[in-house]
């Protein structure tokens, strides 16, 4: 028989992946380790990607990588309608860990899917069509998913009525942009979208927000607007659906980065970091919201994959022993300090911020306004020297700092020092 890597047929992947994006055009990657992808000719790099936010624990983590050994000898897969003992096992785990104290699990595979799970929760339980999301959030790309994503040139592809969503403004607390952006304006405009809906006819099924807006450029909301926006869901008879699955499991300093402090969401959705690599989400909330959403309308033949579960179950056992949110927390305040200090020699660096290891902050040009140019330009310099992380932001110009809540000192000079010597070359 013929071997098939030598039939003449050309494969390429597909550019919509983003493979071909400047930062992996030279790079292909074949292992890693905690902080470092290693690439085939065995250089070195150190994640500021965090794996897109998935890697908390580190790469290749030993107990994670043990589990999911173990497991594959034992089961990887019965289908999502097939119970498993370490899918039970994860959920009683989960809810441990949760803000509930009934908690219900529904399992999704990525988090866009976890999003629309969610939304059909909400539509189930009010009865209700329309959701409220933000300016500038980011909720995933697929198409149910892309109803409430907020960037234009990604919803030209959503095949869903527009209709069925409104965008409220959503705070922006840093730089020259807190004028319109404050907690209270943004407050005060959710009223006014909520009345919009009811003019429309429409009583909202959910507001949905991100606690921090990460793709749109690293943007925090304060507990004041997370406080204010449950309040104005409860007096609207809608839910709250909070998307933490960038902000959660320790990433920004804390378990949960919205659902703290006695705030907690109607549903809670996570994914990301609680696979620590591996694909798994879930929407979390009390029994009789998620239950609202009659059997067997949410399945995927992935959900609740056993070996999936078995990452996420040790992944919460490494979690509540190391609590890696109190290393994230010291970390990301060092980090932040010293791209003050970067920032007040060189006005290249503006608005550094950050919760955890959840850290952005802006290129801009010599009167201070954002510039997409050297934000790349910087992408690139540090990618050169070992160092890589995404840029990108609704201005174009963040750079954006999400890696493994593990790191330790030598790394953190390293991360440092290598943003220093970029700057001082730009
Ligand atoms: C806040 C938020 N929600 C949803 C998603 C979509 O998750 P996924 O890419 O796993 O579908 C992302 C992905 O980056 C995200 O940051």
């Amino acid at each position: 028989m013929q071997n098939f890597l030598e039939l003449e047929n050309v494969a390429i992947e597909a550019d919509s992946t983003g493979t071909s994006h400047m930062l992996s055009e030279t790079l292909v990657f074949s292992r890693a380790s905690g902080c470092w992808l290693f690439d085939t000719s065995g250089k070195r790099f150190f994640d500021g990607t965090g794996g897109s936010g998935a890697i908390n624990l580190g790469h290749q983590h030993p107990r994670v990588v043990d589990a999911a050994m173990a497991q594959l000898q034992k089961l990887i897969h019965t289908g999502c309608k097939l119970q498993s003992d370490i899918r039970a096992e994860l959920v009683t785990k989960l809810g441990a860990f949760s803000p509930y104290k009934q908690c219900a699990v529904l399992f999704t595979v990525t988090g866009a899917e976890a999003i629309e799970a969610a939304l059909k929760v909400a539509r189930a339980y009010t009865e209700r069509k329309l959701v409220i999301a933000f300016e500038r959030s980011y909720h995933g790309k697929t198409t149910g998913a892309l109803m409430a994503t907020w960037r234009e040139q990604l919803k030209a592809y959503s095949v869903l009525p527009q209709h069925g969503i409104l965008h409220s403004p959503y705070p922006i607390l840093h730089s020259s942009h807190n004028q319109n952006y404050s907690t209270n304006f943004c407050l005060q405009a959710l009223q006014k979208t909520i009345e919009q809906a009811l003019d429309m006819g429409h009583p909202p099924a959910a507001i949905l927000i991100e606690p921090i807006q990460v793709t749109e450029g690293v943007l925090p909301a304060s507990r004041e607007f997370l406080e204010g926006v449950i309040a104005i869901a409860k007096s609207a008879g809608c839910l709250t659906i909070f998307d933490e699955i960038y902000t959660g499991f320790g990433r920004c300093g804390t378990p949960f980065y919205g659902s703290q402090d006695g705030i907690t969401p109607d549903l809670l959705v996570i994914g990301k970091a609680l696979g620590n690599g591996l694909p798994i989400s879930a929407t979390l909330g009390n029994p009789t919201l998620i239950n609202a959403l009659p059997s067997g309308i949410q399945t995927s033949t992935f959900s609740g994959q056993p070996l999936a579960c078995a990452v996420g179950s040790v992944v919460l056992d490494i979690m509540v022993e190391t609590t890696p949110w109190q290393q994230a927390r010291r970390t990301g305040s060092l980090i932040v300090e010293f791209l003050k200090e970067l920032a007040t020699n060189r006005c290249l660096i503006s608005a550094p911020r950050g919760e955890g290891l959840m850290i952005g902050f802006d290129c801009v040009d010599s009167q201070g306004l954002p510039s997409p140019e050297l934000a790349k330009a910087f992408t690139k310099k540090a990618m050169a020297k070992g160092l890589i992380f995404y840029c990108g932001g609704f201005e174009d110009c963040t750079i954006k700092l999400t890696p493994p809540l593990t790191m330790n000192e030598e790394e953190l000079e390293f991360l440092m020092s290598t943003l220093a010597h970029v700057v001082a070359e730009l």
